[in-house]
């Protein structure tokens, strides 16, 4: 139970409900929506299963059990870097991700103010421009969350924090269902389901399936060491592989609701599917403005969705605390302030680039990153680049390096689905990542 509250907690968050509509969006939809369930399900969820074994087998944080499992195979003790990888990943995700969880906790206020009532999609997308484009206010937000994170942490409150996963979970989803009801009387819910599930290959792109392969990542919380952390929670006698599946499976959830809710909205409004980043902001709002009880609705939703980031945000900031804690020897307290401000200082950049620096594409001289903000960059950087390489690592030590007989005992699977992992983990996961990888870069 621990485990699964842990990991639900970190793998549902903005990623379900910000990001996965507005890439889906931007990326045509059906097609897209294909793929991304396919990377689930063949890459996804096997790289999970092996994540958290190294966990349970390893029995510490993610680098000394990478250490651990390395020396008890006699293999090169390099590999504890894989784990280097992920506390480098979760900085620089944590420096946006805070970002977009402020604008969050600025919405639980613009709700609860009831200015959104009744308001039509050009003043609810007024609303919206006018935080983006005010850099004193995103830093307040900002701040607020990045504060409420490190609290936690500092304080390791986690556990408390866990367990109101088992409320606070099943209210988002009850509001979502609640959106989803609302959206189907938009008269344009058929339109988006066929959006969202009707594949349309030939608008498919190869950036779109880069961007698929690693949204799966990132919204599962793979590629750096967290489900590895948590994977330490587990019981031996628990199945690893049935609680992967639970908690993937919750994640999609989550996610095709949250599809589900924006899209009929967007079509019935005339909004723009591929409007970006600012996509929920500007149609759930319009939702809440027109149904009974909107505000308090609206004001209910927010506070969720806050909760959703904040479980995913420390679940960032820990892997982090930690590898300052045990390498560098620093306490709690200290290493929790160190690593927390860098991310909040690292978070400024991002902001800037909403409005002040909205022009400025740091790498913009290469065709692959032309128009690319240094938001939008530390989002590629890590959800394309560095969290499907820490997969690919984490998929080939595993499949290829460990002792076989260890990922039988450990995994206890019957019949065929032992041979049926292995044989994806070894072969299907890397393949799959190299190529997208070898399209994209090359
Ligand atoms: N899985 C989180 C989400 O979907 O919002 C984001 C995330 C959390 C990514 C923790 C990576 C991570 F290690
Ligand atoms: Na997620």
């Amino acid at each position: 139970m621990a485990f699964v509250l842990a990991a639900t907690g970190s793998a549902v968050g903005l990623g379900n409900i910000w990001k996965f509509p507005y890439i889906t969006g931007e990326n045509g939809g059906g097609a897209f929506v294909l793929v991304y369930l396919l990377c689930i399900a063949v890459v996804g969820i096997p790289i999970m299963m092996a994540e958290v074994m190294i966990g349970r087998r390893g029995g510490r944080s993610p680098i000394n059990s990478m250490r651990i499992l390395a020396e008890r195979d006699r293999l090169s003790s390099r590999w504890k870097w894989l784990a280097g990888v992920g506390v480098l990943a979760s900085f620089l995700i944590l420096s946006f991700y805070s970002v977009i969880g402020g604008w969050a906790v600025s919405y639980v206020g613009t709700a609860a103010s009831g200015q959104l009532s009744g308001q039509s999609a050009e003043v609810i997308g007024a609303i919206f421009s006018g935080l983006l484009g005010d850099p004193g206010k995103l830093l307040i937000w900002h701040s607020l969350f990045m504060a409420l994170t490190m609290l936690v942490v500092a304080r390791g409150l986690r556990g408390g924090l866990e367990r109101a996963v088992t409320i606070l979970m099943p209210a988002l989803f009850v509001l979502l269902l609640l959106l989803v009801g609302y959206a189907m009387t938009t008269g344009h819910f058929g339109q988006a389901a066929s959006f969202l599930f009707r594949p349309d290959f030939s608008s498919l792109t190869t950036e779109a399936v880069l961007v698929a392969l690693g949204h799966a990542f990132f919204t599962l919380s793979l590629g750096m060491g967290v489900m590895m952390a948590y994977g330490s929670y587990l019981n031996k006698n628990v199945s690893i592989a049935k609680t992967s599946l639970l908690v993937s499976l919750m994640d999609t959830g989550v996610a095709l609701l949250a599809g589900l809710a924006i899209f009929p909205i967007v079509f019935a409004n005339g909004l723009e599917p591929g409007a970006g980043p600012g996509l929920i902001f500007q149609t759930l709002p319009l939702a809440f403005g027109q149904m009974p009880l909107g505000s308090l609705f609206g004001t209910l939703f927010f506070v969720l969705l806050v909760f959703a980031a904040w479980t995913s945000a420390i679940s960032l900031l820990e892997p982090l605390v930690e590898w300052l804690e045990e390498q560098k020897g620093m306490n709690r307290l200290v290493s929790t302030l160190g690593a927390g401000s860098l991310c909040w200082l690292l978070g400024i950049a991002s902001i800037l680039s909403l409005n002040e620096w909205s022009g400025f594409a740091p790498l913009g001289m290469f065709a692959a990153f032309e128009g690319k903000t240094v938001f939008d960059l530390l989002d590629y950087l890590t959800a394309n680049i560095l969290l499907p390489l820490g997969g690919l690592l984490v998929a080939v030590f595993v499949g290829w390096f460990m002792a076989r007989q260890a990922l039988e005992n450990e995994l206890s699977l019957r019949g065929p689905w032992f041979g049926l992992w292995y044989g994806v983990l070894r072969y299907v996961t890397p393949v799959a990542v190299a190529i997208v990888f070898i399209y994209n870069l090359v």
